[in-house]
């Protein structure tokens, strides 16, 4: 089995479900934001703040081409790493694209404090459903699988768990 790699919005639990899918087939678990993070030395905010969304891209490809090289297991990716093509084609190389599909009425309910995403801080006012809509397309071309992420986060374990079986 290669890896499992979790993409979508912000919002759609790729990070909850994953640790928590990895950690009941007993995989590894990778989260780029996090391997970002480590490395930069730095939060998310921080770096956008900083450096740039420029940089904050350029270090997240890094952290999916180091991932898809190490053992396989599953990824939680950023919400903006299955828009870049480079990307989507080392997630494939690697493994699977599953989507955590959740529309954008429940990523609004689940965000209302999205104080450490600063995305949806622009003051361009670029709002939740925007994005979402934006990427709707991007994302769909880039999954070889989708789960509907709405429902409890057990209901989407399930569902995910149900892709690692078939992977
Ligand atoms: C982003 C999503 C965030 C994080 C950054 C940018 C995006 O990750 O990488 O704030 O472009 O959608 P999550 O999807 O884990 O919130």
């Amino acid at each position: 089995m290669g890896h499992l790699w979790l993409i979508g919005m912000m919002g759609s639990g790729k990070t909850t479900i994953g640790a928590a899918v990895a950690s009941r087939r007993s995989l590894p678990f990778y989260d780029t934001d996090m391997i970002v993070e480590r490395d930069a030395g730095a939060s998310i905010p921080e770096i956008f703040e900083n450096l740039g969304e420029g940089e904050f891209r350029r270090m997240e490809s890094l952290a999916v081409s180091t991932t898809a090289r190490a053992p396989a297991g599953i990824v939680a990716t950023g919400g903006g790493v299955a828009l870049d093509p480079g990307n989507v084609a080392a997630m494939r190389a690697s493994g699977t694209t599953v989507l955590v599909d959740v529309d954008a009425g429940v990523l609004t309910e689940r965000l209302r404090d999205a104080g450490d995403r600063p995305l949806l801080a622009d003051p361009r006012g670029i709002g939740l459903r925007a994005i979402t809509a934006d990427r709707a397309e991007l994302y769909r071309a880039a999954a070889d699988v989708v789960v509907d992420g709405a429902g409890s986060i057990e209901a989407v374990c399930e569902r995910v768990e149900a892709v690692c079986r078939r992977s």
